[in-house]
């Protein structure tokens, strides 16, 4: 690339699926300057629960913005921040009544291991086969969903250890056999390399996310509830993804019924604002000793009001039922796809978090999927590929999709895979 070339001065180290350059967004729709208008089905990641640019979130970051930017909450504390904790109290089990603000999702996930490490006096912590918990050192440590993420830059801080995930489908098992696996090989890690009372915590994500969109079985879950709680070990949920409506509830912990001792948010809580939170009890966070962890940016007033704003209007337009529904309807699209289409092996997911994973002979297609998403972009629609092989295509709209635009989605992609056979 040449100096003349307007990406010159962005570092080459992102992936781009396009160099689309929005300049305004709405609802599901993002355009460009030409007016060119693509359909995003990805939400930014996972980002905008609430809809490209919703007036009710912009027009609470702009009254705040004309007011107060940062209110630094170790000097002075803002009252958004205020409010927005006592709507995080609002949203989560009554046992998850204390939060931390900060930035990004692997700053929570670190925190959250800062968290489980300092409360419990314990080093260790168990992650799953597959997980994604961030690009930062710690939680490069916990992300074993592909090697790009850590290559070269290993070794990375240690203390954690990997277990399989009850992944059904790539396990070659029902739903049934893939839990006793996991739990099976779970209980041997903890015999064979780190003992229960040297385990600080077991962080999962209940619908693995990068990984491949797959939800987690609720039995599974509700037997680390039960395994945590004996060994006096902390169950940390990343819902960075699925938070905030996502799979059809306000969050995935909902389908399981299991209460974690540590919650992980971000991504759709800000509605685009960067902003995360790690929740727990009170007197978890009483463990901590005060200073033990903070951050320049966590709480400030913008980050905030965009926050408060977001849960607000979630809870108001019952956007997590407008994803149940959504994606129930999504669900039954692809899954008519499937029998027409055998290169699909897999269709997966809970509300607007959905998978549908490519395969071949039994093994994973990463050339089809990637050949279904460049068609579907050729029919302006945004779509993202997961999965450790990268042969999933992921479903992600913003929750407040209408069902005329899911079936316009679903017909897009079956051109575009009538295309690749
Ligand atoms: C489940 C999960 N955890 C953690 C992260 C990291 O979040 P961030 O990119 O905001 O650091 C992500 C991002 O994709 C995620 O999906």
């Amino acid at each position: 690339m040449t100096q003349t070339d307007p990406l010159y001065h962005l570092s080459p180290v992102w992936s781009h699926l396009t160099t689309f350059q929005p300049v305004r967004g709405e609802g599901i729709f993002l355009y460009d300057a030409n007016g060119k208008r693509l359909m995003d089905f990805t939400s930014g990641i996972g980002v905008t629960n609430t809809g490209h640019a919703h007036p009710r979130v912009a027009a609470a970051v702009q009254a705040q913005v004309a007011k107060l930017i940062h209110g630094q909450i170790n000097i002075v504390i803002a009252p958004s921040a205020i409010e927005l904790s006592h709507l995080l109290n609002d949203i989560t089990p009554p046992e998850i009544d204390c939060f931390f603000l900060s930035n990004s999702g692997a700053e929570a996930t670190e925190g959250a291991v800062k968290l489980a490490r300092h409360a419990t006096k314990r080093p260790n912590v168990i992650v799953f086969q597959g997980s994604f918990h961030g690009r930062t050192a710690q939680t490069m440590a916990m992300t074993t969903s592909k090697t790009i993420y850590r290559a070269g830059f290993q070794p990375l801080p240690g203390g954690i250890f990997v277990t399989p995930f009850p992944y059904a489908y790539r396990l070659g098992m029902d739903e049934e056999g893939a839990t006793d696996y996991a739990l099976d090989q779970l209980h041997w890690l903890l015999k064979a390399q780190t003992a229960p009372e040297e385990t600080a915590a077991i962080v999962i994500e209940p619908v693995l996310g990068e990984g491949g969109y797959v939800p987690a079985p609720d039995r599974f879950l509700r037997e680390l509830r039960d395994l945590c709680r004996e060994h006096g070990i902390l169950l940390v949920f990343d819902e960075i993804q699925t938070g905030f409506g996502r799979t059809g509830k306000m969050f995935a912990l909902e389908y399981s019924g299991v209460t974690p001792d540590i919650l992980i948010m971000a991504k759709g809580l800000g509605s685009g604002v960067p902003i995360s939170a790690v929740g727990a009890s009170r007197a978890l966070m009483e463990k901590w000793a005060i200073g033990a962890h903070g951050g320049t940016y966590g709480g400030n007033a913008l980050a905030a009001a965009a926050g408060a704003a977001t849960i607000r209007v979630l809870r108001d337009e019952k956007l997590p039922e407008n994803a149940a529904r959504q994606g129930d309807r999504l669900l039954d699209g692809l899954k008519s796809l499937q029998a027409e289409f055998p290169i699909i092996g897999d269709v997966r997911g809970r509300g607007l978090m959905v998978g549908a994973e490519f395969t071949r002979n039994g093994q994973p297609d990463k050339a089809a999927a990637k050949a279904v998403q460049q068609g579907c972009l050729e029919r302006d629609l945004l779509l993202l590929t997961c999965g450790t092989y990268d042969n999933v295509i992921r479903w992600i709209p913003p929750l407040v999709v209408t069902p005329l635009q899911i079936d316009e989605a679903v017909q897009i992609f079956a051109e575009a895979l009538g295309d690749v056979k």
